[in-house]
C-alpha cells in the first residue's frame, strides 16, 4: 500500500497544522477548564472547509479524500481533541450520513449549510438504555400523513448542544428488531424537541454533549433517509467512516504525547544526566514511537480502503481499536515520563491523559470492535 500523499493530501494537512497552531493552539487549555464550545473557531474551520473536509463541492463541500481527512483530523486533535471530536461527527456521521443516503432535495437543504461550516451538526443513536445493544432502541416514530411524529430520549449526543441538524436513528416499533429502524434528519428548530443539560465530562470537555427529549416532535416524511426500515444498516455503515474519524483523532491526541514526552526527555535532568539517557525513559518512548506508527499505518490503511470505495469495516475497527489503545498507552506513559509535571493542570499531558479515555468508549467501545474483528475472521 503505498502511502506517498499527494501534493493536495499534504496541502489538507498543512492548512490543518496551521489552522490548529494560530487559532486552536491559543485557546486549547482555556476552553477545557471552562468547557465552553468553541464557536469562533469552529466557525473559522467551517470557513476554511474543514466542517465539509470529504462532502462533495456539488454541496459546498471541499470534496476532499478519506486519507487528507485522516491527516487533518491527525493534526487539530494533535491540538485540541475537542475540535477533534466536533470535525470528526460533522463530516463523517452527518455530512456524509447525508450524501450517501440522502435524497437531492435533502443533500440541498441539510447538507450544503452543513457541509459549507454555516450549520453544526450531529448523530444521535445511543439511548439510556442502549449503548453497545445499538438496535434496542426505544425512540419511535409513528406515521401521520406525511409526518412521522417522534417521542423518546436519546442520550451521549456530541455536539447536541449546538446542532442545528441531527441525523437521529429511531424505530417504528419499540418491540421489533433492527429490521424495524429507520434515520431521519432532525431539525432542532421544531417544537417538540428538548436538548438535556451538558454533561460534565472527563475528557474532550470543549465538545458539547447532551440528552435530547423528543415530545410529540413532528417532521415530514421527506425528512426521512433512504427507507423505512433501513435505519440500524446506515447507522452501521456511517460508523464505518465514522471509526476512521476517531482513530485519526486518537493518533492526534498519542502524537502530541509523544512529542511532549521526547523533548521532556532531552530537558529534564535527574541523577546528573539527562532522563532520555536512563534506559527505563528510552524503552517507553521506543513502544510509543512503534505503537503510534502502527496505529497510524492501520488507520490510513483503512483510509485508503475507503477511498478506493472497498468495503472496509474491519480495517475501520482495527484502527479505530489500536489507535484509541495507543493513546490511552501513549498518554498514560507521558505522564509517567513527566512525573510530577505530568500531573498537573500547568502541562498539557494532563489533558491528553484525560482526553485520550474517551477514544475508547465512543463510536463503539474497545470490546465492540472486537467483536466486529472477531465476526470478521470466524463468521457469524
Ligand atoms: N455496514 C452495513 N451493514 C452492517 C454493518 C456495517 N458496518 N454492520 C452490521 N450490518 C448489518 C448486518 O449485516 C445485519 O444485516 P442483516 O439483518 O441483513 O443480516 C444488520 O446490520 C444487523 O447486524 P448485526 O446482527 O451484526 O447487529 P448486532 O445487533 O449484533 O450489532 C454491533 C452489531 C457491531 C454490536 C453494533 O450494534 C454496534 O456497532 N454497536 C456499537 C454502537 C456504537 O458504535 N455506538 C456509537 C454511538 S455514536 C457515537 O459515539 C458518536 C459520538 O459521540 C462521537
Amino acid at each position: 500500500m503505498d502511502f506517498e500523499f499527494s501534493d493536495e493530501q499534504r496541502m489538507v494537512r498543512d492548512l490543518a497544522r496551521d489552522f490548529a497552531a494560530g487559532e486552536i493552539a491559543p485557546i486549547a487549555a482555556a476552553i477545557d477548564e471552562t468547557g465552553e464550545f468553541p464557536y469562533d473557531s469552529v466557525k473559522k474551520m467551517g470557513e476554511l472547509g474543514l466542517l465539509g473536509l470529504t462532502a462533495s463541492p456539488d454541496y459546498g463541500g471541499f470534496g476532499g479524500d478519506m486519507v487528507s481527512y485522516v491527516l487533518a483530523m491527525e493534526e487539530i486533535s494533535k491540538v485540541c481533541a475537542s475540535h477533534g471530536v466536533i470535525m470528526s461527527v460533522q463530516n463523517s456521521l452527518v455530512n456524509y450520513g447525508i450524501e450517501k443516503f440522502g435524497s437531492e432535495d435533502q443533500k440541498q437543504r441539510f447538507l450544503t449549510p452543513l457541509a459549507s461550516g454555516q450549520a453544526i451538526g450531529a448523530y444521535s443513536l445511543t439511548e439510556p438504555q442502549s449503548g453497545s445493544d445499538a438496535a434496542n432502541m426505544k425512540t419511535v416514530a409513528v406515521r401521520d400523513g406525511d409526518d412521522y411524529v417522534i417521542n423518546g430520549r436519546k442520550s451521549w449526543v456530541t455536539s447536541g448542544p449546538v446542532a442545528d441538524y441531527i441525523v437521529t436513528f429511531v424505530t417504528m416499533n419499540p418491540q421489533g428488531d433492527h429490521r424495524d429502524t429507520m434515520a431521519v434528519v432532525v431539525e432542532a428548530d421544531r417544537p417538540g424537541f428538548e436538548r438535556g443539560k451538558k454533561e460534565p465530562k472527563l475528557g474532550i470537555r470543549a465538545s458539547a454533549t447532551c440528552e435530547l427529549y423528543f415530545e410529540d416532535y413532528r417532521i415530514p416524511v421527506t425528512n426521512r433517509l433512504g427507507d423505512e426500515g433501513g435505519g440500524f444498516k446506515f447507522a452501521m455503515s456511517i460508523l464505518d467512516k465514522g471509526r476512521i474519524g476517531i482513530a485519526s483523532q486518537a493518533l492526534g491526541i498519542a502524537q502530541a504525547a509523544y512529542e511532549a514526552s521526547v523533548a521532556y526527555a532531552r530537558e529534564r535532568t535527574a541523577f546528573g544526566k539527562t532522563i532520555g539517557s536512563f534506559q527505563a525513559i528510552q524503552f517507553m518512548i521506543a513502544d510509543m514511537a512503534l505503537k503510534i506508527e502502527a496505529a497510524r499505518l492501520l488507520t490510513l490503511r483503512a483510509a485508503v480502503k475507503a477511498d478506493r470505495g472497498e468495503r472496509f469495516t474491519t480495517e475501520a475497527s482495527m484502527a479505530k481499536l489500536y489507535a484509541s489503545e495507543t493513546a490511552n498507552f501513549v498518554t498514560d506513559k507521558a505522564v509517567q515520563v513527566h512525573g510530577g509535571m505530568g500531573y498537573s493542570k500547568e502541562h498539557p499531558v494532563e489533558r491528553y491523559f484525560r482526553d485520550a479515555r474517551i477514544t475508547e468508549i465512543y463510536e463503539g467501545t474497545s470490546e465492540i470492535q472486537r467483536m466486529v474483528i472477531s465476526r470478521a475472521v470466524l463468521g457469524g
